[in-house]
């Protein structure tokens, strides 16, 4: 990202040119207007508490300047205590408060969380295990979503809520369920067999089909008949894997189907009031939240810190990045994050004095107009009780206290960014079908998995602020100057396709090893590898050598090529046979399996250039392929001091630069404007302090550049 601020962008790219979906009141992508300018609360759960908390609650929302909360999420008993007899005097009492209060409701229907009446009534409900045991209540979540009988049930509270609190003045949008798929990686009861194989049905046409895309022909697993086909189960050996791939997107379809149905007859009756669920975007491999993008009216997200991973800010950043080209760069919700400790990783490390601060406007850097947390007032009973809450315990007397008002007056500084977006020159293939498929059993290697692929780009980008746009399989990525793509195991040909015509317009591309193998069908692209990518590489590959456990192969310049480095690298996991076929070899293999051969090659192609890199470099080694990407793309960047993350946000307003310091040492960036949460002007360097954030309105003029 350069540090210079680019020229206000014409008005028509804001986010009035979100075209219109044709029959929704609600165009997608439209900011829930309620929620103006940036919400600031969490969920709440005044069901726990008795009428008095609950009124001193409020109060305290307000001292804390919180503008929005999400009610309801999970209080199905508590709204419906026995089959059709509803409860719903003590949600009138809170939702009434709030509007009273000004706060704005994210109303939940309860539906993660089936009540025991209901599970016990139609245990046929209960999700069934892959060993086929079913999974009991106590918990939340225990519902399949294949179930009809759940899905009629579901749909019947949603409309409930719906016709009770349609015109209810603090009600802002709807929250149907709750993390989709978080907790079930899908059902294997008789009810989901049936579906799965009208749902196979559907997809494969006939059995022939079906055993052709299956390759049933090996392990004599050929089917004869429908009713011999089950959903993935114990087995003595893994499963089919095109069986099994089929079932991860039966599941994903399913859950579907149950917000859908839910938000359908929401709709109906609150035509204007948008409707969105939570995703988790890096943390849920089950969904495919491309197409659940699809299906919502704006996107939100949830994010949890791994706490004892020392970046964990640059996977927060990555998850943000995600959330906001989900929903097509406009401003996201993030729903759910933590002010300190989470209850559910092994040791649940509090956050330290300033992260809370520094997560959250991280989020709101990268285009979240919204920073939610889970939850409002810490739980004193149940599963949740050691996780941080915005209110913790200890009251208003603690720390985690003040920084959430804090961080309240903050995001009330930060209105006028509201409805600006985020621009990246940098785009990045994200693809979940891939990741499913990449990890299912037997692979060349277990070293090999989708998300540290795309982390070591992503945080080697990171490192040089290089704002990421992540792209779905197949849509034009033409807007960016470089397009990564990490392992894309699963690779159509559509894919290739649209990959190939990026770089002949003009587009660089950088492709790292194990992509290209495998169709939809988790079948090899006949001709081996990388099948659909061997044209726009130039290159083809004779063998794969994945490395053993702990070893390392080594990694030098070609003697022919044109690189700035002249630095041995390391790399590990990954080593393998490449033959050009008209690409150049930047870097060789020094050393192991694949010693002299191709490591990191360039073909030129048209009007751009693709690259290859054929192993997994160390932190360093992903640092230098991308001096030599990036400069072939002329991006050229601006580096700020180490640990100072750097992010714009930019309107016909203004343009906002974010400055996080995630290191000790205060420091000052280049550039110039006005700190919105200080307000002081800053004319010849714009000060970080040590662990803090600075925003500053950019001084700009005509031609864009800087006041200086
Ligand atoms: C989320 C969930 C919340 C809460 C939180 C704890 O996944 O949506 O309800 O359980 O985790 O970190």
């Amino acid at each position: 990202m350069p540090l210079v601020p680019p020229p206000a962008p014409a008005v028509a790219d804001g986010l009035a040119a979100v075209p219109d979906r044709t029959g929704l009141r609600v165009p997608p992508r439209a900011w829930p207007v309620r929620l103006s300018p940036i919400a600031f609360g969490g969920d709440y759960t005044p069901e726990q508490w008795p009428d008095a908390v609950r009124r001193e609650d409020v109060a305290l929302m307000r001292e804390a300047g919180v503008t929005a909360v999400t009610v309801g999420v999970f209080a199905w008993a508590m709204l419906e205590p026995a089959e059709g007899r509803y409860t719903f005097g003590w949600l009138d009492t809170v939702l009434d408060r709030l509007a009273e209060a000004g706060i704005a409701v994210d109303l939940a229907t309860p539906t993660a969380a089936p009540p025991p009446w209901f599970s016990t009534t139609y245990p046929e409900t209960l999700p069934v295990a892959r060993d086929g045991s079913t999974l009991g209540i106590g918990a939340r979540e225990s519902f399949c979503p294949s179930s009809s009988r759940y899905r009629d049930a579901a749909t019947g509270i949603a409309r409930r809520l719906a016709e009770r609190y349609r015109d209810h003045p603090a009600l802002a949008m709807w929250h149907v369920n709750n993390e989709y798929g978080a907790h079930v990686a899908g059902c294997h009861c008789p009810e989901s067999e049936r579906s799965f194989r009208e749902w196979l049905r559907t997809r494969h046409g006939d059995l022939d089909a079906l055993n052709e895309a299956w390759g049933t022909a090996f392990w004599s697993q050929r089917y004869q008949d429908w009713a011999e086909i089950t959903v993935p189960r114990v087995a003595p050996m893994p499963v089919n894997p095109a069986q099994q791939l089929d079932f991860h997107r039966f599941t994903d379809d399913e859950f579907r189907a149950c917000f859908r149905a839910e938000r359908d007859a929401i709709r109906e009756l609150t035509p204007d009031i948008p409707i969105t669920t939570n995703f988790m975007a890096t943390a849920c491999p089950r969904m495919d939240y491309w197409r659940w993008a699809d299906e919502v009216d704006v996107v939100a997200n949830n994010h949890y810190l791994v706490a004892e991973d020392p970046e964990g800010h640059v996977e927060l950043a990555m998850s943000a990045d995600v959330a906001r080209s989900l929903n097509d760069g406009s401003p996201w919700v993030l729903m759910e994050h933590s002010t300190s400790a989470v209850n559910w990783q092994p040791r649940n490390l509090a956050k330290a004095p300033g992260q809370l601060r520094r997560n959250s406007l991280t989020h709101v850097a990268r285009g979240a107009d919204a920073a939610m947390f889970f939850q409002w007032r810490a739980s004193r009973a149940g599963a949740e009780k050691f996780h941080s809450a915005m209110l913790p315990h200890g009251g208003t007397r603690t720390r985690v206290w003040h920084e959430v008002t804090a961080l309240g007056s903050d995001l009330s500084a930060l209105r006028e960014i509201a409805g600006s977006r985020v621009t990246a020159e940098v785009g990045m293939l994200w693809d979940w079908e891939s990741w499913w498929a990449l990890e299912l059993e037997y692979r060349p290697s277990i070293d090999v998995t989708y998300l540290d692929a795309v982390r070591r780009f992503y945080a080697a980008l990171w490192r040089r602020n290089e704002t990421v746009d992540f792209v779905r399989p197949g849509a034009d990525p033409s807007k960016f100057r470089l397009l990564v793509v990490p392992s894309l195991y699963l690779t159509t040909p559509t894919t290739a396709a649209v990959l190939r015509t990026y770089v002949e317009g003009g587009g660089r591309l950088l492709v790292s090893f194990f992509s290209g193998i495998v169709d939809e069908h988790d079948a090899v692209h006949p001709g081996g590898f990388p099948g659909p990518l061997r044209e726009v590489l130039g290159l083809w590959i004779d063998e794969f050598h994945p490395l053993p456990a702990a070893a390392a192969v080594h990694l030098d310049p070609a003697p022919a090529a044109d690189t700035r480095s002249r630095l041995r690298l390391r790399a590990t996991v990954w080593s393998e046979e490449v033959v050009c076929e008209g690409a150049e070899v930047i870097w060789r293999f020094a050393d192991g399996p694949d010693c002299g051969l191709p490591a990191l090659t360039r073909h030129p192609l048209g009007a751009g250039a693709a690259w290859y890199l054929a192993t997994r470099p160390d932190g360093e080694g992903v640092d230098r392929v991308l001096d030599l990407v990036l400069a072939d793309a002329g991006i050229t960047g601006g580096r700020t001091p180490e640990g100072v993350e750097a992010v714009r946000r930019a309107s016909p307003l203004g343009s906002y630069l974010f400055l996080v310091n995630h290191g000790p040492v205060d420091t000052t960036v280049p550039g110039g404007g006005v700190d919105l949460l200080t307000g002081e002007r800053w004319a010849d360097g714009v000060r970080v302090p040590a662990g803090g954030v600075t925003v500053v309105r950019e001084d700009r003029t005509a031609d864009g550049d800087t006041h200086r």
